[in-house]
């Protein structure tokens, strides 16, 4: 029997891909029962989850939220290693489930049957495990037995599948032919094929180096920080994601870039001199620096983290819901949250052929390459340099469901050199001369519900005031600076970005800005509150007609066009419209009147103090 002790420290996790037709089950049971492997409940006792890359942490916190990830993991060590095999079945949701089997993966086995040589899944499970920063592959050739125990069998398939996942540059790749059927090369050699001179599967497991292709720099994310009033002790506690870090260290705190040393390494069984990755510690630092939750302590040399709030990086999308770029998604990056739209959707990745396609949008398993921006700066790593630090899940704002998992390729620069400049007239001032507060009103609801008609009769009653306003309107802004976009949800979450923006730079001039655009969805409406009602009055008016009356009004003869079938995604019929619920103003048009309802938002803006005359001075 194996010893339990010994190798126990040393820790190789591993995926099978592969189908039951390519002998998968069989493989998997011989190392288990015949490699005497003890299978490993304490591992599994102690919660190996609890410390699986963020990447995945994400994954399995939002299993409950929607999304089944298919992943089993079995445990077993040896006398050499502890190991940790995660298999995940081949049915149609296979791209997440191997990706996040993967994405704590060290090394791959990619089975392909002997009989049939490379197939199309070999090189999808070779590009997933490429995308995933696996560095190990072992292509494990099997059912020899079928094919004569023939070499010339084995050459000529190690050979094809080299040069068809050549452009994935895998690191390394292990080309082992067996028989998980008979037992040849799974265990030990067996007498079968005396030409081949190399390892078998179990034996290159237990030596194969999988250590951190960069020397693993430290890296240690602050999940949280710990006081004690009475001793003024300060710690940060965490989990050390790279390297390791001793005893008076130099660390580098980011994004604020200073420096100090590491004064104490404490654990709930007393102090260490040293702790390396996996390990949970708290660290208290020689220097009072400022450290917020969230900060990443890393080694000051070597290849330091990026910091950037633009970046680019592989996206898998998971949810039914398709990825759009514009839209706000939170983003998880370690301990910290933070908004990220997709700022460019630059290509949908083939994972069939590796081929790069056009594409406006992700749906479910499809795999992108894009351009995230961030609302602020944040410390990370390449995917490649460290998963824990360049690996991040997109959540939806408004269900909380994980949505998307991403992989750090590089840090953007862009707006590294720009600097919000300050100009000696103000907003305030400027709304000030105009006699009111800036203020933008969001009307909100279907086509022809009354949004336009409305707006313009507050518009006309705040000139008869004397205030300055401005109308958008969803038709004419479609006339120029949206003249590129049509309907469908990714187009319609460009213009209300857009548009969003508009007003922002018209109300910071100094207006009260009507918004009349259906703005279909609520994320985009949440997006508008947020960034506007954060510098200016903001309110949402809710125009609600229902879709019986807009059809039966249907002033512009779009519903009819529409039920014909000669216009597409029109909203209400075979494009959503999702209500607000929770509008400050509701308009029920059918129970109301055109002049009720201006007197409505009048109210809502001399309520709020939006046409009291400011001070400019003092403003
Ligand atoms: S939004 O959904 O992206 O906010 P927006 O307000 O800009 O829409 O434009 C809606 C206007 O475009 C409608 O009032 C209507 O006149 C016109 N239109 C043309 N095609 C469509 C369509 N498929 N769905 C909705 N509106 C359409």
């Amino acid at each position: 029997m194996p010893l339990l002790s010994g190798g126990a420290g040393d820790m190789l996790r591993f995926i099978t891909c592969g189908s039951v037709d390519d002998g998968k089950s069989t493989l998997i049971g011989r190392l288990l029962v015949d490699g005497n492997a003890v299978p490993d409940d304490h591992l599994h006792a102690n919660g190996i989850d609890g410390d699986l890359a963020q990447l995945v942490d994400g994954l399995h916190a939002e299993r409950t939220q929607g999304i089944t990830i298919d992943v089993g993991y079995r445990y077993f060590t040896t006398a050499r290693r502890r190991y940790v095999i995660a298999d995940t079945p081949g049915h149609e949701q296979y791209t997440r489930n191997m990706a996040t089997g993967a994405s704590t993966a060290d090394l791959a086995v990619i089975l392909v049957d002997a009989t049939k040589g490379v197939r199309r899944q070999t090189y999808r499970h070779s590009a997933i495990v490429a995308l995933m920063g696996i560095r190990q592959v072992v292509l494990a050739i099997n059912k020899m037995d079928l094919v004569g125990w023939r070499q010339e069998a084995f050459s000529a398939i190690a050979a094809t599948y080299r040069a068809l996942t050549a452009p994935l540059a895998l690191p390394t790749v292990t080309a082992i032919p067996m028989s998980a059927r008979l037992g040849d090369n799974v265990i030990d050699l067996g007498a079968h094929m005396p030409w081949y001179d190399g390892p078998a599967l179990l034996e290159h497991l237990e030596s194969v180096d999988v250590a951190s292709p960069h020397g693993g720099l430290f890296r240690f994310f602050v999940q949280w920080i710990t006081r004690d009033e009475v001793t003024t002790f300060r710690g940060y506690a965490g989990t050390v994601l790279g390297g390791s870090i001793r005893a008076g260290e130099e660390i580098v705190v980011l994004p604020s870039g200073k420096q100090s040393r590491i004064a104490r390494i404490v654990t709930a069984d007393g102090d260490l001199a040293e702790a390396s990755v996996g390990q949970a510690v708290t660290l208290a630092l020689a220097d009072e620096i400022d450290v917020s939750r969230g900060d990443l302590l890393a080694a000051p040399d070597g290849r330091p983290p990026q910091l950037a709030d633009q970046l680019a990086a592989h996206l898998l999308w998971l949810d039914e819901a398709p990825m759009l770029p514009g839209r706000p998604y939170l983003m998880r990056l370690g301990p910290a949250t933070m908004t990220a739209t997709v700022s460019e959707l630059k290509h949908q990745l083939d994972i069939d052929d590796g081929t790069h396609k056009a594409a406006k949008q992700l749906a479910a398993n499809e795999i992108g390459f894009a351009n995230l921006a961030l609302d602020r700066p944040m410390p990370f790593d390449r995917y490649d340099d460290n998963r824990d630090t360049g690996g991040f899940v997109l959540i939806d704002r408004l269900t909380n469901a994980t949505v998307g998992a991403g992989m750090i390729r590089f840090p953007l620069r862009r707006a590294a050199n720009l600097r919000w400049h300050d100009f000696t007239v103000n907003r305030g001032q400027r709304s000030a001369i105009k006699g009111h507060r800036p203020a933008v009103l969001w009307f909100t609801g279907l086509s022809g519900a009354g949004k336009s008609t409305i707006a313009d009769g507050v518009e006309k009653r705040l000139l008869a005031l004397g205030h300055h306003t401005y109308t958008l309107d969803g038709d004419n802004v479609r006339h120029g600076l949206n003249r590129d976009l049509g309907f469908t949800a990714a187009d319609r979450v460009e213009n209300i970005r857009r548009v969003i923006e508009t007003a922002h730079l018209m109300a910071d001039a100094g207006l009260i800005v009507l918004v009349s655009f259906i703005s279909p969805f609520r994320a985009e409406r949440a997006r508008a509150r947020e960034r506007l009602g954060g510098d200016f009055f903001f309110a949402e008016i809710f125009v609600d007609t229902s879709l019986d009356e807009c059809e039966r009004r249907d002033p512009k003869g779009l519903y009819r066009k529409a039920r014909a079938g000669s216009l597409q995604n029109f909203t209400g019929l075979d494009s959503p419209y999702e209500p607000p619920e929770q509008p400050d103003l509701h308009l029920r048009t059918t129970a109301s009147t055109i002049d009720a309802e201006v007197e409505q938002v009048l109210g809502i803006l001399r309520h709020h103090g939006v046409l009291d005359r400011p001070d400019p001075l003092r403003s």
